[in-house]
């Protein structure tokens, strides 16, 4: 494996990625680790992400020096690589010009990080500070107008800097440089799959639940459903899954799901129907932020009362993914930010005395997509996009009664069927209608309509922390216009989000 830590820069999640796509599995952790730790977790070896600091200011964060003496070859990205020549005996200052953006890279000699990768190169910097003096042993391996040392190497130490930063796309060779680290320096190889993932997790929920009970809350989205196929590899029946249906699901989906889950997963599965206790907690309420509270807290007692009816349960799991987990640890990041916490309306009731399983913690989205088709789970659902826990009720704007949910339900149904004809399913993070609380004047066969407004949304994204909307063929759009005002009655006209996040956000409420 190969450890990173975490400096605190924007793109350390990136630097995982890369890694992972190389088959290697790597885990990033802050700088405060100790030394045992290290060794224990045997990397083959460590990356010092970038970071937002100075080397010099007061609070900058600094891991122990050790890991210098290890014997394990150590990466330096920007101020990984400041850090590195601070502890060793050199220096770090100031530089007069700022350089942010591409620098073309002149490289000395093609080995080492540069084998194959020419001698001139564009990288992308993002960096104050720079080095002005390297430590004995240190050479110079690669310099830009602006920054003379901007990459180095000790050949004896197997330690290496780079000033700018090999992991994003703007750097065209960083990957070739990554792998030449992770290969031919590390010496690592491609033993990271899903298929050996499944296998290793499978025997260590094994060990952690023994012949323990665990209960799951099952959304009908990849993470839960995933994470519930896993846990019932390792422990069969001693699994109990909770799925409650809310009545804010789309059109048919709790039938759906149903059938699919008991097909594909025969797994112990507990359907409760709640759809009432949340429509009628539901009725006059329009503020969004009173709904979601609404719809957390029945969602919660309704869960609960169902998990004590499983009596022993010792755990409870759930499809936490490896950017919560980042996000809380990081070096600057501190606990993830409010807005996603109350998206987790599936999470845990804070006062159930449960030991948590998570087995899914170290991965990201698309891996979990990917584990999910090692262990043969629905294609619909591995490709499902997400799909918030308060449902429909935050795409329907203001009242939200039982006509409201089945206009956007037909409309809805219409919508995804076309994005799915039009190949754009897969490529979208998510795409959905939301009902307005206006209406607007048509005409229909020469006679006055006075109906529903709806809006489409779509957008593509990473992480949901950030989202483009989508620039669908206008061809595309038309047609879902003309099919939704023919086909669902209520609506007479159809508008298109062109909103990105930020400023506006993924769901309208
Ligand atoms: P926003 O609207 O904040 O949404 O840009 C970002 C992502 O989170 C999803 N979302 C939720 N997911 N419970 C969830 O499980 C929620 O309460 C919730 N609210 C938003 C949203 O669909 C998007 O993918």
């Amino acid at each position: 494996m190969i450890l990173i830590i975490d400096f605190g820069s924007q793109y350390n999640q990136l630097i995982a990625r890369r890694v992972r796509e190389y088959h290697i599995f790597c885990q990033i952790d802050p700088p405060h680790v100790d030394m045992d730790y290290i060794r224990n977790l045997k990397p083959k070896g460590i990356i010092l992400s970038g970071g937002p600091s100075s080397i010099y200011e007061k609070n900058s964060p600094k891991c122990d020096k050790g890991i210098f003496d290890l014997g394990i070859p150590v990466l330096g990205i920007c101020y990984g690589m400041q850090f590195m020549v601070d502890a060793l005996g050199g220096k770090v200052s100031k530089s007069s010009k700022r350089e942010y953006g591409y620098a073309e890279l002149s490289i000395r000699t093609q080995e080492g990080l540069f084998e194959k990768v020419g001698a001139k190169t564009n990288s992308w910097m993002s960096h104050g500070d720079s080095i002005t003096k390297l430590p004995h042993g240190f050479k110079i391996t690669a310099s830009t107008e602006n920054t003379r040392i901007a990459a180095t190497v000790h050949p004896k130490k197997n330690l290496y800097g780079l000033q700018f930063h090999p992991e994003v796309h703007h750097t065209p060779k960083g990957k070739t440089m990554l792998r030449n680290f992770l290969f031919n320096v590390c010496g690592c190889k491609r033993s990271w799959t899903m298929k050996t993932f499944a296998k290793d997790s499978i025997t260590q929920i094994k060990e952690t639940v023994g012949d323990k009970k665990v209960i799951l809350g099952l959304s009908g989205g990849v993470d839960s459903s995933v994470a519930a196929l896993l846990i019932h590899k390792a422990i069969g029946k001693n699994l109990t899954c909770i799925f409650v249906d809310n009545g804010l699901l789309r059109k048919d989906e709790a039938e759906k799901l149903k059938k699919t889950l008991r097909q594909h997963l025969e797994i112990n599965i507990r359907f409760v129907n709640a759809k009432n206790k949340f429509l009628k907690a539901l009725s006059n309420v329009t503020d969004p932020e009173q709904k979601r509270k609404i719809i957390g807290k029945i969602f919660m007692d309704v869960f609960e009362a169902e998990a004590k009816k499983i009596k022993d349960a010792e755990f409870l799991a759930q499809g936490t993914l490896y950017p919560d987990i980042i996000e809380s640890q990081s070096a600057f990041g501190g606990p993830t930010s409010v807005i996603k916490s109350h998206h987790n309306v599936g999470g845990l009731p804070k006062n159930m005395k449960l030991k948590l399983v998570e087995p899914l913690k170290y991965l990201f989205k698309d891996e979990v997509r990917l584990l999910g088709k090692a262990l043969d789970l629905d294609e619909d659902l591995v490709w499902r996009q997400p799909f918030p826990g308060p449902g429909l009720a935050i795409r329907i704007i203001g009242e939200i009664t039982n006509r409201r949910l089945s206009i956007l339900r037909e409309v809805d149904d219409v919508l995804l069927e076309e994005i799915k004809n039009g190949g754009y399913y897969k490529k979208l993070w998510q795409s959905f209608a939301v009902l307005l609380p206006i209406k607007s004047v048509g005409v229909m066969g020469d006679k006055r309509t006075y109906e529903n407004i709806v809006a489409i949304r779509a957008v593509t994204s990473k992480d949901a922390m950030t989202a483009d909307w989508a620039k669908l063929p206008h061809r595309l759009l038309g047609k879902i216009s003309n099919r939704i005002i023919n086909e669902v009655s209520g609506v007479n006209r159809v508008v298109y989000d062109i909103s990105s996040k930020p400023p506006s956000t993924i769901e309208w409420e």
